[in-house]
């Protein structure tokens, strides 16, 4: 037997699968952790949380097998997150994660130092607020002391297989996330390092995503797994696209997590000059690949459920779909903007903030449910019409991820979207495309496009119903209006924020 393992560091959990050689499902584990948020649009989390529940999920999915079958480990997880080792390696601060947007001046400071052309023409990407550069820049400004310690940057997946593994080594789809990358080279840099002062021996060594890092240590704990191979993995966004089968040109894929993704796989580097979604290299080796993310998506309904509850008795999101699927198309004359954490695709705003809009005393949780799903659903709507304006064709859409799972869902995606939505039988998004990349890099398979064609296939589709697509046309009119209206009112409200919290600091007792 050949079994693989893929962990997934994510935002409100870890994820850990165990598949045998034909790509069949043996063993899940998941455990959640809390996210941390010290100010407005800040997301912090703690490393030894992701370390503890990857140690946990392992010993669960091991405990399953006899585990000299395990041949090698994939690690995936969220990407941009920020974790700072002192000599020892030891974390010097909780990670600042994707979705934090404290960074606003280190982008203008990013843009005034390179300039977006410059930069864009290396990495694939103008500054970015929720980019790892940004966060760095930020860390050396606010926090000189502690940035003194530092002698490794490093992803949030990349800080398990350190602890794994003891190696500093990171993946090129992963390391894209960072804005240190050459896009084209393939490796950090020189140029984006020497222009803001950073040390290339911080940075880990660069991989491709099914190459060997490292073996198991001595682990307490995990003595069985002792000496298996830990290949590069990838970003959360990249593995999910090659546990999904999005791994040549042709297809796109649209995942609703905590954050929302469409994806394309690209054979050369293809960039938006508008900066409106991301171009970084892919996971499969020689290949590159264009996203548009939208930053609240699955973390809008968690908010929503987490504040407002609901009344079944599962952890929540089925009973909220329900009472979703219950309210009238377009929630009613209700519209939800899903900017919690500011937004990327196509705004690239992290000034921009949630909004229900057109709310009157006959609507209740059903609408706002549904507004929820049907405003993340149009801003996934607004990326598709990005990658279709590049010139991608985005009619074979795959879904996946939790909002995928529910048919309501679904079915809102294709009507708003206009096309047939498919799912395949890989349900378990990045921890199966990390699992995947350590099929390859043991041997099991020769390339990655070889172990998708063999494990992967569409298993149902929904097509969208001609009237209801329609209103989600009219709707989707509404929804795009609401940000033009509102930009400036988003600067005013964050001027007004800093000027009240400036005010409070001067009269403490307010
Ligand atoms: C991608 C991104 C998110 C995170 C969390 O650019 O920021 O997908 O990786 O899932």
């Amino acid at each position: 037997m050949h079994c693989t393992i893929g962990i997934d560091v994510g935002t409100s959990g870890t994820k850990t699968i165990l598949i045998d050689e034909e790509g069949r499902i043996l063993a899940t584990a998941s455990r959640e952790y809390p996210l941390h948020q010290p100010q407005g649009g800040w997301a912090e989390q703690n490393p030894e949380d992701w370390w503890q529940a990857a140690r946990e999920t392992l010993r669960d999915v091991m405990e399953t097998v006899d585990p000299s079958v395990i041949r090698g480990i994939g690690l995936t997880g969220q990407m941009h997150g920020l974790v700072l080792l002192d000599e020892a390696g030891a974390v010097l601060r909780p990670s600042i994660i994707w979705c934090d947007q404290r960074t606003g001046q280190e982008v203008g400071d990013i843009r005034r130092k390179m300039g977006d052309e410059r930069i864009a023409a290396i990495t694939g990407n103008p500054a970015v607020s929720g980019f790892t550069l940004a966060k760095i820049l930020w860390v050396r400004k606010n926090e000189p002391a502690l940035f003194a310690k530092v002698r490794h940057i490093l992803l949030p997946k990349d800080y398990i297989r350190y602890r794994l593994t003891g190696a500093f080594v990171t993946d090129v789809s992963d390391a894209c996330g960072m804005q240190l990358i050459d896009i084209r080279s393939r490796d950090w840099s020189p140029e984006v390092l020497e222009v803001f002062g950073l040390d290339r021996d911080m940075l880990p060594d660069v991989v491709e995503s099914p190459e060997v890092t490292g073996r198991i240590a001595p682990q307490e704990g995990l003595e069985p797994l002792e000496g298996v191979s830990v290949v590069g993995g990838a970003g959360d966004q990249a593995a999910g696209a090659v546990g999904n089968g999005i791994v040549e040109e042709g297809l796109v894929s649209v995942t609703v997590g905590t954050s929302g993704v469409a994806f394309v796989s690209s054979d050369t580097v293809r960039t938006d000059p508008a900066g409106r979604v991301h171009s970084f290299c892919h996971a499969v080796p020689g290949k590159w690949h264009m996203m548009g993310v939208t930053q609240g998506a699955g973390l809008s309904l968690r908010w929503f459920r987490d504040q407002f509850g609901n009344d079944s008795q599962d952890d929540g999101y089925a009973g909220l779909m329900a009472m979703g699927e219950d309210a009238r198309i377009t929630a009613d004359g209700l519209y939800f903007l899903p900017y919690m954490m500011g937004e990327r695709t196509p705004h690239l705003d992290p000034d921009a903030r949630g909004v229900f809009f057109g709310l009157t005393a006959r609507h209740g949780r059903r609408e706002m449910v549904r507004a929820i799903v049907e405003g993340v659903t149009y801003s996934l709507r607004d990326c598709l019409e990005v990658l279709r304006e590049l010139g991608i064709d985005t009619r074979t859409v795959r879904v996946s991820g939790g909002g995928a799972r529910s048919s309501f869902w679904r079915s809102v995606m294709a009507d708003a979207f206009g096309n047939p939505v498919i799912r395949t039988n890989s349900e378990e998004g990045p921890a199966y495309g990390a699992a995947l990349l350590a099929a390859v890099g043991t041997g099991r398979f020769d390339t990655v496009e070889d172990a998708c064609r063999a494990t992967i296939r569409p298993v149902d589709e929904t097509v969208p119903d001609e009237t209801r697509a329609t209103i989600y046309d009219v709707g989707y009119r509404v929804y795009s209006g609401l940000y033009k209206s509102l930009k400036d009112n988003y600067r005013q409200l964050r001027d007004s924020i800093l000027e009240v919290e400036r005010i409070r600091k001067l009269h403490a007792d307010c």
